[in-house]
């Protein structure tokens, strides 16, 4: 049985990267199993860093600023995923705008908490709460050098009518649970 290798990168609350962990670390799926190998952070003060300690993943920390510029930091990025071998990169959460140094070169799926093409960047959850549409969603994606224009994976969508900014929020991650892992595991079912 082979071994589908993935790196997980985040850069907050982490929550993402969590249910990916224990949903996906170290479980069998048809005829390969899943190690997470990493996870990555740009922020030394992420409270996700606890959550990947706690279930026994390592923690790589790539502080952005210590990089002059966007593409060295993606350099870094790159060479790191690399070094360990991953087959699929997971941005859970990773809030950095990546160059064409990292998307040209490696293989990586994000999630979105809006429905694509709708609300694309920054800011994407609010916005989509106050946009006129009466359903909200969101998007796992493959990750291109356009923000948020890969594409599409899976998608969840939901009727928001009547719902206040908390209950919003808490459906939106709530999807994004529910998703995220199986786009992952439909994406490595498609790698060669
Ligand atoms: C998620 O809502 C994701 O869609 C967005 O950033 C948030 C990360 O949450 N890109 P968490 O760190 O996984 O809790």
């Amino acid at each position: 049985m082979s071994v589908k290798q993935i790196a997980i990168l985040f850069s907050g609350e982490g929550s993402n990267m969590e249910v990916l962990i224990k949903k996906l670390h170290q479980k069998r799926f048809d005829d390969f199993e899943v190690e997470v190998v990493a996870a990555i952070t740009n922020k030394p003060d992420a409270k996700g860093i606890k959550k990947a300690d706690d279930l026994g993943i390592d923690v790589i920390m790539i502080d952005h600023k210590s990089y002059d510029s966007r593409e060295a930091f993606d350099m870094k990025l790159v060479e790191t995923l690399q070094d360990l071998d991953v087959d699929l990169t997971i941005l859970a959460g990773f809030m950095r705008i990546l160059t064409p140094v990292f998307t040209d070169t490696i293989k990586a799926i994000n999630i979105h908490p809006a429905l694509l093409p709708l609300y694309k960047g920054a800011d994407a959850l609010k916005r989509s709460f106050e946009g006129k549409e009466t359903t909200a969603g969101v998007t796992a994606h493959l990750v291109v050098s356009e923000v948020d224009g890969g594409e599409m994976v899976l998608q969840k969508s939901f009727d928001k009518t009547g719902m206040d900014f908390d209950t919003f929020e808490e459906k939106i991650h709530a999807c994004e649970h529910e998703i995220f892992p199986k786009a992952v595991i439909k994406v490595l079912q498609n790698l060669h």
